[in-house]
This record gives structure tokens, C-alpha cells and sequence, in this order.
């Protein structure tokens, strides 16, 4: 069967099976670090796609408290027994990494309306440069108050950040943040 061209869509009616872009797709992210809340949304990803790919933003501007690639092994290891995630690092704009990578669909994490408006914009810049799709899932209302950000200052002035983190990540954090 002829392969759609990148981005575009299926007509009503036609066979979900239409060729591979349907089947891959991206959760891009900062994950400085990874948490419970992030790993919500990509293993429920992970049911729904032949492959999810987790792709890490390298920030030059931002200050960060874990190397790329201290992040990159780290959601590998809690990614591991979806056993249909691959984690890659980008840097650049998103859409050019779908582009190289042949995925047409980003999904993101809605944790409130506070999220929206940003998300919103940047789903409607990414589509007109490039085509490329961006999907909502809701998170799981047990981590919709939780952001890496939050987690770090928790974690740096010592309060409990267990069961918000996997238990990888909370040892690297006490280990970061200690002295
Ligand atoms: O975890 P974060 O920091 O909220 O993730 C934000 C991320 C990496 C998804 C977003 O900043 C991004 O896609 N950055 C890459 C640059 C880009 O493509 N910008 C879009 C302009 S519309």
C-alpha cells in the first residue's frame, strides 16, 4: 500500500493500518528529572502506540540539575518494562526532530487549565511549520499538582518527594541534593 505523505490525514473509513506514521509517536520533555506523573503519560502512551519515543530537550539557556544523558539512562531504566519505548535527546526545534525520526504525532500531558493556553499555542505553531500533530492525555488527577520543578524545591529543603518520583529517582535526588 502507498505510504501518506508526512502529516497528512486518513480519509474517513480507510483501515487504521494505512502505513507507519499512525503508529509511532513522541512524549518530548525537559524530565529534569522523570516523574511519576510523566511516566503516567507514557506508559498509558505505550498501550496505544507500536512505539513510543521519549525525546529529551537539550536546553544550552536552562540550568539543569541532571545531565542529558544522567536523564536518558535514567527513563530507560523506568521505561524498560513497557518494552516499546526508545529514549532519544534532540536539540532544536521538536518538529524537526519528528521529522528525522518519521513521527507525525506529539503527545503531551494536560495536568490543568493553567497548562492549556501554552500547550495550546505551541500544538498550533508545531502543526503549521510542519504538519505534525499534537494530542492532550489527561493526567491522572494523583499527579496533577506535580511538576519537576515543585519536585526539586521539595526535594532541596528535604520534604518527602517518595511515591512522586520512581524509587531510581528519588535516590539520585536525595544523592544530588545532599551537601
Ligand atoms: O518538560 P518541558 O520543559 O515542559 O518540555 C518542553 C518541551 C521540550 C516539550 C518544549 O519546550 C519543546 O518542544 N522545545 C523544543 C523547541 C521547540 O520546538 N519549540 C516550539 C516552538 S512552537
Amino acid at each position: 500500500m502507498a505510504k501518506r505523505p508526512f502529516g497528512t490525514v486518513a480519509p474517513p473509513g480507510t483501515s487504521r493500518n494505512w502505513g507507519y506514521a499512525l503508529r509511532r509517536v513522541v512524549c518530548p520533555g525537559s524530565f529534569d528529572p522523570v516523574t511519576n506523573g510523566h511516566l503516567d503519560i507514557i506508559g498509558r502512551t505505550s498501550r496505544l502506540y507500536d512505539e513510543v519515543v521519549v525525546a529529551v530537550l537539550i536546553n544550552v539557556e536552562k540550568k539543569s540539575l541532571f545531565t542529558v544523558d544522567e536523564r536518558i539512562e535514567t527513563l530507560e531504566a523506568v521505561t524498560r518494562e513497557y518494552g516499546n519505548v526508545r529514549v532519544e535527546k534532540f536539540y532544536g526545534l521538536l518538529v524537526d526532530f519528528c521529522k528525522q525520526q518519521g513521527i507525525p504525532t506529539i503527545v503531551k500531558g494536560l495536568r490543568a487549565v493553567s497548562d492549556f493556553d501554552y500547550e495550546l499555542q505551541m500544538a498550533q505553531l508545531n502543526y503549521r511549520m510542519s504538519g505534525v500533530e499534537t494530542l492532550f492525555m489527561s493526567t491522572n488527577p494523583e499527579y496533577s499538582f506535580l511538576s519537576s520543578s515543585r519536585l526539586k524545591e521539595i526535594a532541596r529543603y528535604g520534604g518527602d518527594v517518595s511515591g512522586l518520583v520512581p524509587d531510581l529517582v528519588h535516590r539520585m535526588l536525595v544523592e544530588r541534593l545532599r551537601g
